[in-house]
């Protein structure tokens, strides 16, 4: 979310892949500019702090750069079931040291855009089409209802390694690892700064919903933090072994 989100990232992120801790990062770059969709500068940067991939979601086209320059992009990802014609790519796949690691991004249809295809149905075709080979794939579930993300979750165990959710900026605490191998939490939080209102700063945020007046919605400053979720996938298998939550301020 914003400078202080990227800074974060930035750190943190960049910190842990370093020195080993985590072997793949997946940014979701969402509002990574102003609390914007990205421009390719943006993604650049998240990729050269230490991202592997980074998703987008319903801000995608907020930058014309981005509309113009995505098809040039490796490594960021939009949403697979935007609608047909969108330029750009709903999945990529990344060679590690480890072996391949595919990303997705799926959008959700409850309280978003109606003009999205069917995510269920997008993410079954490709499985079983030119995602069939593919053992690690993770999957960006960027979505307003918990019970579409979480369905997607249940409905992707023991297909994909994990199901994680983005959109809404507040870090769920139902972080598990389904029975057949799938690592799920319904959404990551916000890498921003927490002493605001979903990384807006706080008071024209209560004004707006006082008054109705329609108010500038600065991306806060204060208390940035990293949130997301650490898993350990089975290469092998493509399974999940773990999921774990985290939640790291940056000190000052
Ligand atoms: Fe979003």
């Amino acid at each position: 979310m914003g400078r202080p989100g990227r800074n974060a990232f930035n750190q943190i992120a960049g910190r842990m892949k370093n020195d080993g801790e985590v072997d793949f990062v997946i940014a979701n770059g969402e509002n990574a500019a102003s609390g914007r969709g990205p421009s390719p500068e943006i993604t650049q940067a998240l990729l050269g702090a230490g991202a592997d991939a980074v998703t987008l979601g319903d801000h995608c086209w907020d930058s014309r750069e981005m509309v113009a320059g995505i098809d040039m992009e490796s490594a960021v990802v939009r949403p697979a079931n935007l609608p047909k014609g969108a330029p750009g790519r709903g999945y990529v796949r990344v060679d590690t040291p480890e072996g391949t690691v595919t990303v997705v991004q799926l959008i959700g249809r409850v309280f978003m855009q109606p003009n999205y295809e069917c995510p269920f149905q997008q993410i079954e075709r490709m499985l079983k089409g030119e995602l069939a080979n593919d053992k690690v794939i993770f999957v960006d579930m960027h979505g307003e209802a918990s019970s579409e993300r979480m369905a997607m979750g249940r409905f992707l165990d023991g297909r994909v390694s994990a199901v994680f959710g983005t959109h809404t900026h507040c870090q769920t605490s139902d972080e598990t690892v389904f029975t057949k191998g799938t690592a799920y939490i319904t959404d990551l939080g916000m890498t921003g700064p927490k002493d605001s209102v979903l990384g807006r700063e706080v008071e024209p945020v209560i004004r707006k919903f006082l008054t109705g007046v329609p108010q500038k919605f600065d991306v806060a400053k204060g208390d940035p933090t990293l949130e997301g979720a650490i898993v350990d996938v089975d290469m092998k298998t493509g399974h999940a072994r773990s999921i774990e939550r985290v939640r790291i301020r940056l000190e000052d």
